[in-house]
């Protein structure tokens, strides 16, 4: 990751380490202009990049935190290549990828995958999981690949007959966890998720952050992840970028971003982030005990974490053991070493996220 390189000078040779970076940006501005109003005056420009620059290391985890419109969304899909900059660079791996046009990004979609906040919006709905999981595998003239289907499902915790289902037969966290397996089957270096797990219930974070966070260390990826939520960036990222309108205000090691907040805004989100990881917490709780209650019935995933933001005791996510999505209640709550098959039928209601 780090390698030795000679810089000469007259005086004699230094050494130096350089960082080879996945992923290079510098002084991204993004204007957009918001549609007329008026038959005489244009649209309104919205500022939203005024001149980012980072720098991503191969097998760093690189978080972007911010609120709501700060613009992060819009940085990860200039990184991504979905969009372009109004003026600035971006490099993934080396390339400049800012002014490349739609047809040659071919490169990019191997290397670079990205996994969004809302999996059902971004699966078909009409598609079976394995067609949706293959569609990347497809495009780079793979066929006969139900093989590696089956590996990637096995990978996120999910079963092999999974693949022939629709996915509104899923839960929101196993949706999600189709969405991570679609995003790897073209075995990228980099993963990229804006706001990937904001959309599940907050029982479910736990279970999905912690298998990102396995995979992530298993393929050795790097990894870029973006989210409103400070403590959610926490447990997975060991650098920070802290977004405000458009802005990287700070930036460095995570740890020393949330413990001594060098600007103002950065202050303000940190001091903010302690009362809003109890509160999870404190809701987690309740909604456990409420369902407990209420059914008796709860699933052996969330049992092992009632706080969502919450390592596992014992980590090792490996194949065998990740965590699944249960669909189907066990009958008793006390949590089963063993990973419950997932007999979801082949039709009837989505199955409601494991409380
Ligand atoms: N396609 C677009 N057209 C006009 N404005 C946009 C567009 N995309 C984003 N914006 C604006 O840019 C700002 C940043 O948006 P976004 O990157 O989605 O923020 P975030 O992801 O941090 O919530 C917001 O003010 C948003 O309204
Ligand atoms: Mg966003």
């Amino acid at each position: 990751m780090v390698r030795g390189l000679r810089t000469g000078s007259p005086a004699g040779i230094q050494w130096c380490t350089v960082v080879e970076l996945a992923i290079a940006v510098r002084d991204v501005v993004r204007d957009y202009r918001r549609p007329r109003t008026s038959l005489t005056r244009p649209g309104p420009v919205v500022h939203a990049l005024r001149g980012v620059s980072l720098d991503v290391a191969r097998g760093q985890r690189f978080g972007i935190v911010g609120e709501s419109g700060c613009g992060k969304s819009t940085l990860l899909r200039i990184i991504a290549g979905l969009d372009q900059p109004t003026s600035g660079s971006v490099q993934v791996g080396g390339v400049e990828i800012s002014r490349l046009p739609e047809r040659r990004l071919g490169f990019l979609r191997a290397q670079l995958q990205l996994v969004f906040q809302d999996p059902m919006g971004s699966l078909d709905p009409r598609m079976r999981v394995r067609d949706i999981i293959a569609e990347p595998l497809v495009a780079q003239g793979h066929r006969n690949n139900l093989a590696r289907v089956h590996e990637l499902l096995e990978a996120v915790g999910l079963q092999p007959e999974s693949a022939d289902r629709f996915p509104h037969q899923f839960s929101g966290g196993q949706r999600q966890r189709i969405s991570i397996a679609r995003a790897l089957a073209p075995d990228p270096r980099i993963l990229v998720a804006d706001e990937p797990v904001s959309a599940l219930d907050v029982s479910v974070r736990a279970q999905v952050l912690n298998l990102l966070d396995e995979l992530v260390h298993r393929l050795s990826l790097t990894l870029v992840f973006v989210s409103h939520d400070l403590s959610v960036v926490r447990h997975v990222c060991d650098t920070v970028a802290v977004m405000n309108r458009g802005e990287i205000v700070e930036m460095g090691p995570t740890d020393q971003v949330y413990d001594r907040p060098v600007h103002p805004y950065a202050r303000q989100l940190v001091a903010a982030a302690p009362r809003l990881q109890a509160a999870l917490a404190g809701r987690t709780a309740a909604v456990l005990a409420a369902e407990t209650l209420a059914a008796r019935t709860v699933s052996s995933d969330s049992v092992g974490s009632p706080n969502p933001l919450a390592r596992p005791e014992a980590p090792g996510l490996a194949t065998t053991t990740a965590p699944r999505d249960s669909s189907t209640p066990t009958p008793d709550p006390t949590p089963d070493p063993t990973p419950t098959p997932d007999p979801t039928p082949a039709s009837g209601p989505a199955p409601k996220d494991a409380p």
